[in-house]
């Protein structure tokens, strides 16, 4: 309400904003202040030097090798909600598809990001998934608060609520603790960040990250992984509860391509499931989480060819629901239909239209972790039950006006029933 934002549309220059002409939009525009906020001191709310410095020490956790060494970690977490939820099935019970990837979720990000085993299928109250639940409740104070932070920039930050922040400290801390004095590894982000710091230690070099550093991208990681990744599954299973076909032919590839690997789903079968990436890729389009992302100007810029300047510190809006449901890029929008992101149809997705992860220098640094977790969980689910929706559910289902990562208003109910 005090100064203009800057919505962009046309592709190009959303292409110069984000990936071209980055030095000019560097920052997300979060307020940072590690002394008194450690946990404002993440990846996604540092920039300039701050940033770069952090994302170059960050990259090394996040590549397919990494990621590939964290995949056993993530199957594992799987096994309880497939026997929760073949108890549902038994007792003839609908599925609550939010609450129970919600749990996979926190057990996943909790112990890649933490470390712990969360155990929220056996305790829906065990601090991980009551935390984790609190750091995205939608309370209208949370509304006010990130309105406040649009108009006032030294109010915009994560906002997390003390008594959250301050359980994560904790157990961060302990954590922590608890591996620097003893044998203990694990293979999780925890320990990747104490073998950069070794590193640095062995190599006397000054790249090594301090304790609120390290806290601070574990958060980050809960944060922006959780929430994400857990709606993504939940969206998923919604079109495809609607859509029995691509449903049934998503379970035939999953079965095919496990029994290539001895009936295991290895990190090598799911990578190979085609169907899986096309189905995963169309959930993006038509729900993206984050519906919607921003740069600050960090220095005065001129649209090409226009004459216009757009004036350091003016935030620039990009929406990715905007550009996923424009029916100039993706004709028939409301429709979900794999076959757009086919191996012939992909080519021909105009460049810089779709963007479920962000792009360029800053493009989500999670992508694969988020990718693969998504993939877990959906096989999982789709090889040992059949999904269809629940009598009190409409396929057009309201989305959340208040939530900050894109979701259904209502939890998503759905029918289960055992693969004979
Ligand atoms: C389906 C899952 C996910 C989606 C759709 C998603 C989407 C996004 C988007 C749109 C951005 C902003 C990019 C930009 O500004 O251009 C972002 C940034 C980020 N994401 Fe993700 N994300 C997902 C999963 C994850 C996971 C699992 C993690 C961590 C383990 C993660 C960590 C981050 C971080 C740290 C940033 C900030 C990067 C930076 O500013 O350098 N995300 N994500």
């Amino acid at each position: 309400m005090s100064k203009p934002l800057l919505l962009i549309v046309e592709p190009e220059l959303i292409k110069n904003v984000l990936s071209r002409d980055f030095p000019y939009f560097t920052s997300h525009g979060m307020h940072v202040d590690e002394e008194k906020d450690p946990i404002s001191g993440n990846l996604f709310s540092l920039d300039g030097e701050k940033w770069k410095n952090m994302r170059i020490k960050l990259t090394p956790t996040f590549t397919s090798g990494k990621i590939k060494m964290m995949y056993n970690g993530i199957l594992t977490c799987g096994e309880p909600m497939v026997d929760h939820v073949k108890n549902i099935a038994t007792q003839g019970q609908p599925m609550n598809a939010k609450e129970v990837l919600a749990c996979f979720t926190t057990d996943v990000i909790g112990s890649s990001a933490f470390g712990i085993d969360c155990n929220s299928f056996k305790d829906p109250d065990a601090d991980f998934r009551k935390y984790g639940r609190k750091l995205f409740e939608i309370t209208w104070k949370a509304a006010f608060a990130r309105f406040l932070g649009i108009i006032i920039p030294r109010f915009r930050r994560l906002g997390i609520e003390q008594d959250v922040q301050q359980f994560f400290v904790d157990s961060f801390t302990k954590i922590v603790e608890l591996r620097e004095s003893g044998n203990f590894k694990r293979n999780d982000f925890v320990q990747l960040m104490l073998d950069i710091n070794q590193k640095a230690e062995a190599t006397g070099s000054k790249d090594g990250l301090k304790l609120g550093q390290m806290l601070a991208q574990s958060v980050m990681f809960f944060g922006a992984g959780f929430e994400t990744s857990s709606t993504t599954m939940t969206f998923c299973l919604h079109e495809l509860a609607h859509n029995i076909a691509i449903q049934q032919r998503l379970r035939e590839e999953i079965n095919a391509t496990m029994q290539k690997y001895d009936g295991k789903l290895t990190y090598d079968a799911i990578i190979e499931m085609k169907y899986l990436n096309m189905v995963l890729d169309e959930t993006l389009r038509k729900y993206p989480p984050a519906s919607m992302i921003s740069r600050v100007c960090t220095k005065d810029y001129e649209i090409e060819g226009t004459g216009v300047t757009i004036e350091t510190g003016t935030e620039v809006f990009v929406s990715i629901l905007g550009l996923h449901r424009d029916p100039e890029y993706f004709p028939d929008p409301e429709k979900f239909d794999p076959e757009r992101f086919s191996h012939e149809n992909k080519s021909n997705i105009r460049s810089f239209t779709y963007l479920p992860f962000g792009e360029g220098p800053r493009i989500c640094i999670g992508l694969r972790f988020g990718v693969i977790q998504a993939k877990v969980g959906l096989c999982l689910l789709l090889k040992n039950f059949i999904f269809t929706p629940h009598e009190s559910m409409k396929y057009n289902m309201e989305i959340h006006k208040n939530s900050q990562i894109l979701s259904f208003q209502e939890d998503l109910l759905l029918n289960v029933k055992k693969v004979s």
